[in-house]
């Protein structure tokens, strides 16, 4: 497990900055203004910092730009980074250059963050944190040495809540980032399990359902995906019971293939590594109860991870297979790499039936075709309920995470039907991710609020991303918790 790195939050102490050994990094706005702190450094390296800010080059960065200086004169930190602030500060924009601000900290390297009047401290604190992430539990060198971020704010008023709400935030981001992040041989659907459990200590209930369980429930189509495994099929449930006592909860749905092979209908050599991370969706879910947990949410969530492994063997499913879902349809399997949706079917059944919950999202890396329309930019979001679709986006859009609307409709649902079953679990070439969509729908009760949202193009990007390294990006976890917060929380 990635630990954080330790934050603090105090006031501003100009000698502190002084003689602070790491790194320094110091916000200045557009126009170029130095506050006190800034000053301060700059006298400390005889006004280079104030040559710095009137000249053209600053002139010409951007907001979020940063340019860092090596061993700055008259300080004991190993390096300045000057980051470009701009107005207004939203907290999308203060997080991005806090992110800058830690962007190549180096192992080991603490950072001091003068903030001073900067507004949103926490955002900017949560940025830092999440730029700092680095996945190295499979390297078999020491461990990371620990760091601490530091931000110095002009007022502390309140800083202890901030820097709170920035662990919880952070702690379930980087939860996701490490279970998406881990290669399948190490994260099993038992070890993913046992993980989870782990959340009990931070007061979530933990339940675990072994294949004799799921089999008594029915979960047919669920069962055929982990046939050929060696590593057993098991849903988790994770339940926060933070709101009003019998209030109905909002459901979390995740996708938790810890690896996708194609199944009999094998993937090409090409590339299949990246599989290690079609448990994204279940990743997420895990990381949005984390934080929710965390900061003691005052709402009922429930969280449900289906945890297969796609692989072909003897007892594996194959193409033509007739299995039953655990809501009585029947489904012929026309290729076996179409399991993320035979996986959230049944889950999502599940979740219905027992928690009869207020809203249900369900999160997937469940098509290449998502990755074709939005890239790795947006996530493709897909709803029964355009208020509850637009509460999602809004809540994304200030969390800086992309999503995009995508459409359903009977048309596309026509092109699952089968001759031989109730629907088959592909259409045709085309469209690809609204007939996934339209086969989850057919899992989704009357009346039930629903969303769907397909990240395989965001959950771990090629590239590094502004608030992370290059691998998981935890994509979701903090949009899921602003859409609680937002919509489901009671009010203080
Ligand atoms: N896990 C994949 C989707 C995926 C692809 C995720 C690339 C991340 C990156 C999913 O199970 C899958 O194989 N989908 C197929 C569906 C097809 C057989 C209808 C696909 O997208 O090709
Ligand atoms: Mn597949
Ligand atoms: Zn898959």
């Amino acid at each position: 497990m990635t630990d954080l790195p330790t934050l603090a939050m105090t006031e501003i102490d100009l000698d502190a900055i002084v003689s602070h050994g790491g790194r320094i990094a110091l916000f200045v706005h557009e126009d170029g203004k130095l506050g006190r702190a800034g000053r301060r450094v700059s006298s400390a390296g005889r006004g280079a910092l104030a040559r710095f800010v009137e000249s053209e080059a600053f002139g010409k960065m951007a907001p979020g730009d940063a340019k860092t200086f090596g061993y700055p004169g008259g300080l004991s930190a190993t390096s300045l980074t000057v980051v470009k602030a701009g107005r207004p500060i939203t907290p999308e924009l203060a997080r991005r250059i806090g992110a800058a601000a830690a962007d190549g900290l180096s192992d080991g390297e603490d950072l001091l963050l003068i903030a001073g009047t900067t507004r949103h401290p926490g955002e900017l604190a949560l940025g830092a944190l999440l730029r700092a992430y680095s996945f190295t539990e499979c390297k078999s060198s020491d461990a990371p040495a620990p760091r601490t971020i530091t931000v110095m704010a002009a007022s502390t008023d309140g800083a202890e809540a901030l820097a709170d709400e920035a662990r919880a935030r952070a702690e379930g981001v980087y939860f996701t980032r490490d279970l998406v992040n881990l290669p399948a041989n190490i994260l099993t659907t038992e070890s993913f399990a046992e993980r989870l459990e782990g959340l009990r200590e931070i007061g979530l209930e933990v339940e675990i359902l072994d294949e004799a369980e799921l089999e008594k429930l029915g979960m047919g189509m669920l069962l055929a995906v982990g046939r050929g495994s060696e590593t057993p099929s098991k849903v988790a449930v994770m339940t926060w019971n933070g709101g009003a006592k019998g209030e109905a909860p909002l459901a979390l749905v995740g996708k938790g293939v810890v690896f996708d092979t194609g199944g009999i209908s094998l993937k090409p050599a090409g590339g299949m590594e990246e599989m290690t991370m079609d448990m994204g969706g279940a990743g997420t879910v895990a990381g949005a109860m984390k934080t929710i947990a965390l900061r003691k949410a005052r709402a009922n969530v429930v969280g449900l991870v289906g945890l297969v492994e796609n692989m072909p063997d003897g007892r594996a499913q194959r193409p033509g297979d007739i299995v039953t879902s655990m809501k009585g349809d029947t489904v012929e399997v026309i290729n076996t790499d179409a399991e993320g949706r035979l996986v959230l079917g049944d889950v999502m059944w599940y979740a219905q039936e027992r928690f009869a919950p207020a809203a249900m999202i369900d999160l997937a890396t469940l098509t290449g075709a998502v990755i074709v329309a939005l890239g790795h930019e947006n996530a493709g979001v897909f709803s029964n309920d355009d208020d509850f679709a637009g509460a999602f986006l809004k809540a994304a859009g200030s969390e800086g995470e992309g999503a995009w609307r995508l459409p359903l409709g009977d048309r596309y649902a026509k092109l699952l039907k089968s001759a031989k079953a109730d629907v088959k679990n592909v259409g045709t070439r085309w469209a690809g991710s609204v007939t996934a969509a339209e086969f989850l729908k057919r899992f989704v009760k009357d009346g039930t609020p629903w969303m769907h949202l397909d990240i395989a193009g965001v959950a771990s990007p090629a590239e590094p991303f502004p608030t992370g390294p290059k691998g998981a990006s935890g994509w979701g976890v903090l949009s899921l918790d602003r859409l609680v917060r937002d919509r489901y929380e009671a009010a203080e």
